[in-house]
C-alpha cells in the first residue's frame, strides 16, 4: 500500500463473524459502558484478533441465549472490577482476605463461575486490550518456541476458563496437555469449551494443588495465567510449579498487578516484584512483558497491568 494512502480500520464482516457480529450488537443494545468495545478490540488488532476470538465465541456460546448471558456475565464482573478499582486508587490496597475466603467466595461458588467470573473472564482475554496483548506475547514467545522445539505435551496450571490450554491444542495439532485447578467449575467450563472445540480427546483435567505432590511425568513445558496474585503465598505455588517441571522445562508465567478484584488478594506493583518471586522460587528469566489496560487517569493513579515472563 502507498504510503499516503489513508487508514481503513478492519470492520467486522457480518457473515464471517457471526458470534462477534451477535456479542457487538447485545452489548451495544444491552450493555452501553461496552457498547463499542468489539468495534475497538477489532480496529485495534485487525483480522487475527477476529479469526482468533469468533471459534471460541461459537464454542462456548452458540447460541443468542448464550451470547446475551455471556454479555450479562462480562458486564457484571467488569462492572465489579471497576467498582474495585476505585477503591483501590483511593486506598492503594486491596480488600484483605484469605485465598480460602476467595474460594469459598469465588471458585468453589458454582453459579458466581458458570454466570459471572468465567464468561467474564474469557471476554475479557479479548476484549482488553492488555489481557489480548499478552495473548500476542504467549503466541510469539511461548507457542512458537513450543513449535519449533517439537514440544510434544504441555501443563497449565490454574486453567481457569482453559482459553490458553485451547489455543495450544489447536496451534499444535500434535500436542496433548494435562490441565490442573481446583475449582471444579473451572474443570467443567474448561472440558465445554475444549469438547466443542474437537480438542478434548488430547486433553485432561485433574483438580489438584499444584503445592501438593508433584504430578508425574513432569512437565516440560508449563502455562500459568493469572494466578500468583490470587495466593496468599504465591513463592511456595512457584515451588510447587517448579517441582512439577522436568529438567530443562520452560514455563510462561503471568500476574496482573495494579488489578484490584473480588480474588486478587497479594497486591503487585510493578513486573520487579514478580520476577523476584520468581527468582527466588529458583527461575531464570528468558524474556519479559508488559501491558496497560489503559492511560492513567492522572500522574501517579495505578492502572492495570499484565506482566508475562518466559522462564526456565
Ligand atoms: C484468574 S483464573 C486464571 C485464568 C486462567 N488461567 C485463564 O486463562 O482463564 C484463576 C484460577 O486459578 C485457580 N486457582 C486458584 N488457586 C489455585 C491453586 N492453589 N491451585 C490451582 N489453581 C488455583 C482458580 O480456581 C481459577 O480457576
Amino acid at each position: 500500500m502507498a504510503d499516503n494512502q489513508p487508514f481503513q480500520p478492519f470492520q467486522l464482516d457480518r457473515s464471517r463473524y457471526p458470534g462477534l457480529t451477535r456479542m457487538a450488537d447485545t452489548l451495544r443494545a444491552k450493555h452501553r459502558f461496552a457498547a463499542d468495545i468489539v468495534d475497538r478490540g477489532a480496529a485495534l488488532f485487525g483480522a487475527p484478533w477476529a479469526d482468533e476470538f469468533e471459534p471460541v465465541l461459537n464454542a462456548l456460546f452458540p447460541t443468542e441465549e448464550a451470547v446475551a448471558a455471556a454479555c450479562k456475565g462480562y458486564a457484571s464482573f467488569a462492572m465489579q472490577s471497576m467498582r474495585l478499582q476505585a477503591a483501590f486508587e483511593r486506598d492503594r490496597a486491596y480488600k484483605a482476605k484469605t485465598h480460602e475466603q476467595a474460594s469459598s467466595e469465588v471458585y468453589f461458588n458454582e453459579e458466581h463461575m458458570m454466570q459471572e467470573y468465567l464468561p467474564g473472564l474469557l471476554l475479557s482475554h479479548f476484549l482488553w486490550p492488555h489481557h489480548y496483548r499478552q495473548l500476542q506475547f504467549f503466541d510469539s514467545a511461548f507457542v512458537q518456541a513450543m513449535r519449533v522445539a517439537g514440544a510434544r505435551s504441555f501443563m497449565e496450571v490454574g486453567i481457569g476458563t482453559g482459553l490458553y490450554s485451547g489455543l495450544l491444542l489447536r496451534k499444535l495439532p500434535g500436542i496433548t496437555g494435562v490441565g490442573l485447578d481446583i475449582s471444579p467449575s473451572s474443570q467443567r467450563f474448561t472440558e465445554t469449551q475444549l469438547g466443542a472445540l474437537g480438542v478434548a480427546d488430547r486433553y485432561r483435567t485433574e483438580l489438584r494443588d499444584v503445592t501438593a505432590e508433584p504430578l508425574e511425568p513432569k512437565a516440560d513445558w508449563l502455562v500459568c495465567v493469572e494466578v500468583l496474585e490470587h495466593l496468599d503465598d504465591p513463592v511456595a505455588f512457584l515451588r510447587g510449579l517448579r517441582r512439577n517441571m522436568a529438567p530443562g522445562a520452560k514455563a510462561f508465567i503471568t500476574a496482573a498487578l495494579n488489578a484490584a478484584h473480588a480474588d486478587h488478594i497479594y497486591l503487585y506493583r510493578n513486573g520487579d516484584e514478580v520476577l523476584a518471586h520468581l527468582l527466588e522460587a529458583g527461575f531464570t528469566l528468558e524474556q519479559s512483558f508488559i501491558g496497560s489496560a489503559y492511560k492513567p487517569s492522572a500522574a501517579g493513579v495505578p492502572v492495570p497491568e499484565a506482566a508475562a515472563f518466559v522462564v526456565f
